[in-house]
């Protein structure tokens, strides 16, 4: 695989994402019984959500959709990278899961989720990117609609040539918590709370990590 830059970088991405899709599923599909905190943010979004459908945006494996889909009734799956999204189907049945960008959801109407959790997925943007991404969320969420985000904190941009046993070509973009709420507050979200938490050692990469909650004004 070759680095490839501005044009393409999203299939890029899904290109390396194909690649590792089985083993991702084997090393994360359980994670979430290793992450209380985590399941905690998913049960507020829930809780907050109550009603519509929600959205696991950058979906990967589908086990956050299938957290979700056991507490929510209704909840769709949605990943850049085709073979992920296979796999997810294939996995858990009875939950949608479907290919889409999250800068340009084709074919998402205007507010069609109550919720979106979005968990590690913004980290293959740029920073300029993080513009057309939020705009994007925030048209499919209803009016006073949830985002949830979670990422890596930092300002390095690490480029990764293997991961999982296999060999990839992938940058990692760490973001600072203040300039996603500014990023969040331009595309017109209200920002509710930015919490930190430190890593779980050994179940995780030993990274500081920030959720984000902001609301479609
Ligand atoms: C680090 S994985 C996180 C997967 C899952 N959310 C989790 O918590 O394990 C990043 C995922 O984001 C997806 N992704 C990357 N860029 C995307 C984009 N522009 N639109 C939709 N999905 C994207 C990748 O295909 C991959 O499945």
């Amino acid at each position: 695989m070759t680095a490839e830059h501005e044009h393409g970088a999203e299939d890029h991405v899904a290109r390396n994402y194909d690649h590792i899709a089985d083993r991702y599923a084997v090393h994360f599909c359980d994670e979430l019984e290793r992450k209380a905190f985590d399941r905690l943010m998913l049960d507020w979004l829930v809780d907050r959500t109550r009603s519509g459908t929600l959205c696991d945006l950058g979906c990967g494996p589908g086990h956050v959709a299938a957290y979700l889909a056991r507490r929510a009734s209704s909840v769709v799956g949605i990943d850049i990278s085709p073979r992920m999204v296979a796999g997810a189907r294939g996995r858990y049945r009875g939950i949608t899961f479907q290919q889409g960008n999250m800068l340009d959801l084709d074919g998402v109407l205007e507010a069609t989720f109550a919720g979106i959790s979005c968990f590690y997925s913004i980290v293959h943007l740029r920073r300029d990117q993080l513009r057309d991404a939020f705009r994007e969320m925030h048209r499919v969420l209803t009016p006073q609609g949830w985002l949830l985000l979670a990422f890596h904190v930092g300002e390095e941009r690490c480029h990764v040539r293997e991961f999982l046993g296999r060999t990839v070509d992938l940058d990692f973009q760490f973001f600072l918590p203040g300039e996603i709420c500014k990023a969040l507050e331009k595309a017109g979200f209200t920002v509710r709370e930015a919490l930190l938490r430190e890593p779980y050692a050994g179940a995780e990469v030993e990274t500081q990590r920030s959720y984000i909650w902001a609301q479609r004004a």
